[in-house]
């Protein structure tokens, strides 16, 4: 086990002691791949012919299809968006006002808190209310017993978190979602801190709407989120948020004959951005090549390794212990009288990269992260914690 300041550069560049797949995904070929998406955009962007936007739509086109190709979407199904809350803000933007006025909308106190900023807003504009279900005293995550206690039928949407942030819960979709079934709410889910990792498969079980973006796991670039809403809840979706590309054919101008088009694309308003999509197209591309339960093996094992590193040091455990109800990530916590940022800054100086959410240390390991990695991490904790 090395100790100490940072002694090689490969260790740095190599990424051996990365931990932020939570926050911006990383893989061996990421920035090849990045700039040649980039890179062909620029080509057709600055070419002075007229070929530039057929070529562009059709590189969001391919987003779009991997996207569906990697949760398991119809066709017509997906479209794209700037980010998970803008994603969820078209949704509900959408949606019949008498299908939320005066009814609830649930959601747990551990989801992504834009999210729950975006519905708090929403539901004095749309007259909902915003049910939120909170956390036991001491605990880390909201428990699907909790979430189901508080659901019944005049929920008329509720938001699941397929993995937390906060705690890397992995929820029982689908029991969640057959609850929804049997109370007939609408039921979304936010697949960010899973996808890339973990599979989801937007028909089993059949998920009214779906959230995400490819920064993640995935390792895509910022800027690149989708929004997937169930084929038979689309025509019931007339999306607030509209213009001229959310029409069959955007170039119907007559002012008084807009017509949402029949298919995803209604969620699509102004002039699509296509950088983003472009960027992270060649590494949705990488992705689908992978041998995916290797990548997720090489996690669980360093998972594992590091929860036996953290008990060894008597840090609780802040993610759940059984695996199956664990994302990709592990927290723990830190002692409260901790500066955690001192102690970030330390683990940085010695080439590991992982944050803290008040005293709870987040680490993620993936495609880059290595034994030494976990090792070192925990030789730099250990110094930083015993001499503070
Ligand atoms: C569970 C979850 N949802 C959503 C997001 C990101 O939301 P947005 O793209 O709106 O910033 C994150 C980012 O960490 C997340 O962890």
């Amino acid at each position: 086990m090395t100790a100490g300041p940072v002694d090689s550069e490969t260790l740095l560049k190599g990424g051996a002691g990365y931990f932020l797949y939570h926050s911006i995904g990383m893989f061996r070929d990421k920035a090849r791949l990045i700039q040649q998406g980039l890179s062909e955009y620029t080509n057709l962007w600055s070419k002075p012919d007229d070929s530039q936007w057929p070529q562009a739509l059709a590189i969001r086109q391919k987003f779009i299809d991997r996207w569906r190709a990697l949760i398991h979407a119809d066709a017509g199904t997906l479209t794209t968006s700037d980010n998970v809350t803008t994603a969820l803000y078209s949704l509900f933007g959408s949606l019949p006002a008498a299908m939320l006025k005066g009814r609830r909308v649930l959601v747990a106190a551990d989801c992504f808190p834009s999210l729950h900023f975006l519905l708090a807003g929403l539901a004095q504009r749309c007259g909902f209310i915003l049910d939120t279900v909170p956390l036991r005293p001491g605990e880390a995550w909201v428990r699907d017993e909790d979430f189901l206690s508080q659901w019944n039928g005049d929920v008329a949407v509720a938001l699941l978190t397929q993995c937390t942030s906060t705690a890397s819960y992995r929820s029982d979709i689908a029991s969640l979602v057959a609850h929804a079934r049997s109370v007939g709410s609408l039921v979304g889910v936010d697949i960010t801190q899973g996808v890339g990792l973990l599979p989801f498969d937007v028909r089993a079980p059949e998920v009214d709407f779906t959230v995400s973006t490819s920064l993640k796991w995935l390792g895509g670039t910022s800027g690149a989120g989708i929004l997937h809403v169930r084929s038979g809840l689309l025509s019931q979706c007339s999306p607030e948020l509209r213009g001229w590309f959310s029409q069959e054919n955007p170039f119907s101008w007559a002012l008084d004959a807009f017509e949402y088009a029949s298919d995803a694309r209604r969620f699509d308003h102004g002039t699509p951005s296509i950088v983003a999509c472009a960027g992270t197209l060649p590494v949705l591309e990488w992705h689908a090549q992978q041998n995916q339960s290797e990548r997720l093996a090489h996690n669980r094992r360093l998972a594992s390794k590091i929860i036996a590193a953290a008990d060894a040091m008597g840090l609780p455990l802040v993610s759940p212990r059984e695996e199956g109800r664990r994302g990709g990530s592990v927290m723990i916590r830190l002692p409260a009288s901790v500066d955690t940022r001192e102690v970030i800054g330390r683990l940085r100086a010695t080439g590991v990269y992982a944050d803290c959410r008040g005293s709870t240390l987040r680490l993620s390991p993936g495609d880059l992260t290595t034994d030494a990695g976990v090792d070192r991490l925990f030789t730099n904790l250990r110094l930083a914690l015993t001499n503070p």
